[in-house]
């Protein structure tokens, strides 16, 4: 008896530990339909790429769920993404916009010829 509820204790303490030490499954997505962290991590390198900066210009870097005011603007700028997508460049064989579009390496993408 003994023995077995210092097992579990021990498994919980492992398995709480591995929680907090990787982001295993996404805790908070509210926009993208990404299911694995390979999915995740693929489209993140993408749009830091996109916008030439690092990981922690949107990230708290102890724990990537925590929201910042960079991430929720990126956010919007997904669901903007995403819109555009899905409703103009719907038809077959288009062409699909992305952050790149506008940013083109830059977090201050020139919208409109300079004059
Ligand atoms: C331009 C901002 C931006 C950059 C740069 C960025 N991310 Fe993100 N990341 C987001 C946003 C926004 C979400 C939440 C998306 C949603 O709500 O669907 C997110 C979510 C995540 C999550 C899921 C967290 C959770 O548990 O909910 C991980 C993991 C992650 N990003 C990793 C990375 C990594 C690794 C990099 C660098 C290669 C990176 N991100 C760069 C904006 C960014
Ligand atoms: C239609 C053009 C367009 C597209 C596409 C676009 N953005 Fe943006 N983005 C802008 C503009 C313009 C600004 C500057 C807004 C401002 O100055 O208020 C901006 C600003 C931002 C910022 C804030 C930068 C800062 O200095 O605080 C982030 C973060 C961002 N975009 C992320 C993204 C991500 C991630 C994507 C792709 C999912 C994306 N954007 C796609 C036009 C775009």
């Amino acid at each position: 008896m003994k023995i077995k509820s210092a097992m579990v204790f021990l498994l919980s303490i492992i398995f709480s530990a591995g929680m907090i030490a990787g982001d295993k499954t996404p805790k908070n997505l509210k926009v993208l339909d990404l299911k694995t962290t390979k999915e995740i991590k693929k489209y993140m390198k993408m749009i830091a790429k996109d916008l030439g900066v690092k990981c922690k210009y949107c990230h708290d870097m102890n724990d990537k769920s925590i929201d910042t005011e960079h991430k929720n603007i990126a956010r919007f700028m997904m669901t903007m993404v995403q819109t555009q997508n899905d409703s103009v460049f719907n038809y077959e064989g288009a062409p699909q916009i992305s952050c790149w579009t506008c940013h083109r390496g830059s977090t201050a993408p020139e919208l409109v010829r300079p004059k």
